[in-house]
């Protein structure tokens, strides 16, 4: 790693919330949190049984409320710090704050936030850590039963895309750490980052589906991983 880097570009999944105790998606039963994600992450879900799809978010809100960073999310602020790049950037399919609560800068949250509710009459966005029930009303439109949590659900468009197109095109270093690289687009943007003669690593327990895009796979607990590279960066930097 003798290059210096100028725009980094970490793409995060749930693994790298896994050793903050937080469930990852493609568990052994496919399910997540006991449920199907068709179940509970489809705007048909969201229509055909609102409350049913608010309390699986409700139920869900407490733990991720109490969920601590770990060095992996620690490991990302520290070189956020200390390497001297123009640009570090976080773009994460998590929906946990687990990045911010780690105090990495520049995360942008493409599949949303659990601590988010939008009004799909007026577009509103609001924080909230409690319930949300359809007999709740928009506080800026009054209008009731339109409010969702705001999450992705399969079938939307992905939030921050404008952004992720120019990190893209500038990135000199792409990181995916904790993604299964089955879910697109997320999963294809190691493919635009090497276009853009990006050098491209992979954190993961095992190989992914979209390992053979990378140039480097680090396999292991990013919690251990992700810090003793961060290191090996800097101390190159120097
Ligand atoms: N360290 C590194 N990687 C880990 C760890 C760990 N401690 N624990 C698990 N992993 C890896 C798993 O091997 C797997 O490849 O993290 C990945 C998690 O994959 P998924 O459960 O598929 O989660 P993710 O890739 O984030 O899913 C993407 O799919 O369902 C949608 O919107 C949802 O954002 C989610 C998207």
């Amino acid at each position: 790693m003798t290059r210096l880097y100028k725009n980094i570009f970490i793409l995060t999944g749930a693994g790298i919330s896994a050793e903050s105790g937080l469930s990852t998606f493609r568990s052994e039963n496919g399910l997540w949190n006991n449920h199907r994600v068709e179940d509970v992450a489809t705007i048909e879900a969201y229509y055909r049984n609102q409350d049913f799809v608010h309390q699986f978010y409700n139920d869900m809100r407490p733990e991720l409320f109490a969920a601590k960073p770990n060095p992996a999310h620690l490991a990302i602020t520290k070189l956020q710090k200390e390497y001297p790049a123009d640009n570090i950037s976080v773009v994460t399919q998590n929906v946990d704050t687990l990045h911010e609560k780690a105090g990495n800068n520049n995360v942008y949250h493409i599949h949303g936030q659990i601590n988010q509710i939008v009004c799909m009459h007026c577009g509103h966005v609001f924080e909230t850590w409690g319930d949300i029930t359809s007999e709740d009303s928009c506080p800026k439109c009054g209008t009731t039963a339109m409010l969702k949590p705001n999450i992705v659900f399969f079938g939307e468009s992905l939030l921050y895309m404008d952004v992720v197109d120019r990190l893209l095109s500038k990135c000199d270093l792409f990181i995916s750490v904790g993604t299964s690289g089955v879910i697109y687009p997320a999963a294809g943007f190691v493919q635009i980052a090497k276009a853009y003669g990006a050098d491209t690593f992979e954190f993961n327990m095992e190989t992914t589906s979209n390992n053979y895009l990378f140039d480097k796979h680090i396999y292991g607990p990013a919690g251990t991983t992700l810090p003793q590279f961060v290191d090996e960066l800097i101390k190159a930097a120097k």
